[in-house]
């Protein structure tokens, strides 16, 4: 294909009068070099906000020591993901194959990559997640009866509760405490690496760092033992995708890939669910009006009529509303594969790009007061416009997660309001705490779930 066949680039150039990157606005804030990722750091969706208002959907601007094309707005997403052959994750998604090996479907492209994607769909399927409905609701309800006193950190509650749910459905596994807190700090130490550009070499060489995934390691080697001592396959999503791999006529799965689909049925996400959880009870904390409409809809819960979530829609509605305002991917690096046009601008293979696949959550012309907390905007049927929400990114690399977290979240949340009033120590910040690029939640955030009275009131 060549660069003029790239469906939606070149939209808004007149034909012949391509300009090159160097032609392309340099968004400046503050001090030259360091002012960008300051002002980023400090108002992540406002920078790039002001950025697209004050260029367009295509500027140049300084990211973690260097300096970037963004593309931004509706024309982007489209194009992103209409074009993920463009891009090479490869080169940008580098950390995920050092740390979990050159097959990790992160950091595929092309063919390996969508034969790794059909590999795992059997586990990943709204299906094969909704299957496990009515574990999931009492697991979570087990798991919140069982904080002392109710007291918790609410920023870090759900990814311990989340990582038994797992555990108890897509991998079946006996899982201790300390094994439970091992995998926890994996993910987020991983994760937040995955954030520093070439400053991750330095945070992975850390021996604290080391002993940890060696732990986490020799966890994921005890439970596929657990597995093989059973003598049977247990009925979950990581044989699923043994047995269709099986009958797919493919050799069994090698050690690496045992570990890595361990990996992804038992510990991957569960700290962007999570996170997304804390934000939704902050919200919901900020609108007792509508809080009280949702704890009335919540009344008739059960998990029978789920699928769709059509009986909750006020539910659906939070978690929408919560995505749109809190993404927790607020921007995604990418880098360009090959050539490619876009608004009028030609950009070499090789260009180090950045997405800004979040920043069409936060315009006007697309949602109606979008700094506001309005989940009534997706009642009586309405969803996100077209191309208007990149939570969970886009293209053939959209999430392999969003199912998980499209049932987890609900049911979560649901199963806190109903039960407990959450009451806070301090009011919580809006502020947005960025991982260094992400938007994930590491503070400390006091809370006491109080247990409410059947029948509703605490
Ligand atoms: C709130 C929850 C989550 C959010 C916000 C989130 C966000 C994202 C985003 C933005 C991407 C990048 C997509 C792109 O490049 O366009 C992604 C990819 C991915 N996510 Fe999630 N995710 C969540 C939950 C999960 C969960 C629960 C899993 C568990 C398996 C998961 C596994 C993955 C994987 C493996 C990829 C790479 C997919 C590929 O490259 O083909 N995520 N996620």
């Amino acid at each position: 294909m060549t660069t003029t066949e790239i469906p939606g680039a070149n939209a808004a150039s007149p034909s012949g009068s391509l300009r090159g990157v160097k032609d392309i606005p340099y968004h400046r804030e503050g001090l030259p070099w360091v002012g960008p990722p300051l002002a980023y750091r400090k108002d992540p969706f406002g920078f790039h906000l002001r950025a697209y208002r004050r260029h367009g959907p295509i500027y140049r601007t300084r990211f973690r020591g260097r300096t970037y094309v963004v593309l931004a707005g509706l024309e982007a997403n489209d194009f992103v993901w209409r074009n993920t052959d463009v891009w090479s994750y490869g080169a940008t998604n580098t950390a995920f194959g050092e740390e979990l090996g050159s097959g990790h479907v992160t950091q595929l492209d092309g063919d390996p990559h969508r034969a790794r994607r059909k590999t795992l769909k059997p586990a990943f399927g709204m299906e094969a997640i909704a299957r496990y409905l009515p574990t999931i609701d009492r697991v979570i309800a087990e798991e919140l009866a069982a904080i002392p006193d109710g007291e918790a950190n609410l920023a870090e509650v759900f990814g311990p509760i989340l990582l038994r749910v797992n555990s108890r459905t897509t991998f079946l596994a006996r899982l201790t405490d300390s094994m439970v807190a091992t995998l926890d700090e994996f993910e987020w130490q991983f994760l937040f690496g995955t954030n520093l550009g070439r400053w991750r070499h330095l945070y992975y060489a850390r021996p604290q760092y080391r002993r940890l995934k060696a732990k986490t390691f020799q966890i994921f080697r005890e439970v596929l033992a657990q597995r093989d001592a059973l003598g049977a396959l247990p009925k979950d999503n990581f044989s699923a995708l043994e047995e269709a791999n099986l009958e797919a006529g493919n050799p069994p799965f090698s050690e690496w890939e045992k570990e890595n689909y361990t990996y992804l049925t038992l510990v991957a996400g569960v700290h962007n669910t999570a996170n997304l959880l804390y934000w939704c009870l902050v919200y919901c904390a900020s609108r007792p009006d509508w809080t009280a409409r949702l704890l009335a809809e919540l009344a008739a819960w059960s998990t029978a009529p789920f699928p769709g979530m059509q009986t909750f829609p006020l539910l659906k509605a939070t978690i929408q509303e919560v995505m749109r305002l809190r993404p927790g991917a607020i921007v995604l690096p990418r880098h360009a594969g090959r050539d490619f046009e876009f608004a009028g601008y030609r950009i070499p293979a090789g260009t180090p790009v950045i997405h800004a696949n979040t920043l069409v959550h936060f315009l006007e012309e697309v949602y109606e007061r979008p700094m506001e907390f309005l989940p009534e905007r997706y009642l009586n049927g309405r969803s996100y416009p077209p191309k208007a929400i990149g939570f969970f990114g886009g293209g053939t690399h959209i999430c392999l997660g969003m199912n998980v977290t499209n049932i987890h979240s609900p049911v979560a949340l649901a199963n806190v309001l109903r039960n407990y009033e959450v009451l806070f120590e301090q009011s919580p910040s809006f502020e947005v705490k960025l991982a260094v690029g992400g938007n994930r939640m590491r503070a400390d955030v006091p809370v006491r779930l109080v247990r409410r009275e059947p029948g509703g009131a605490s």
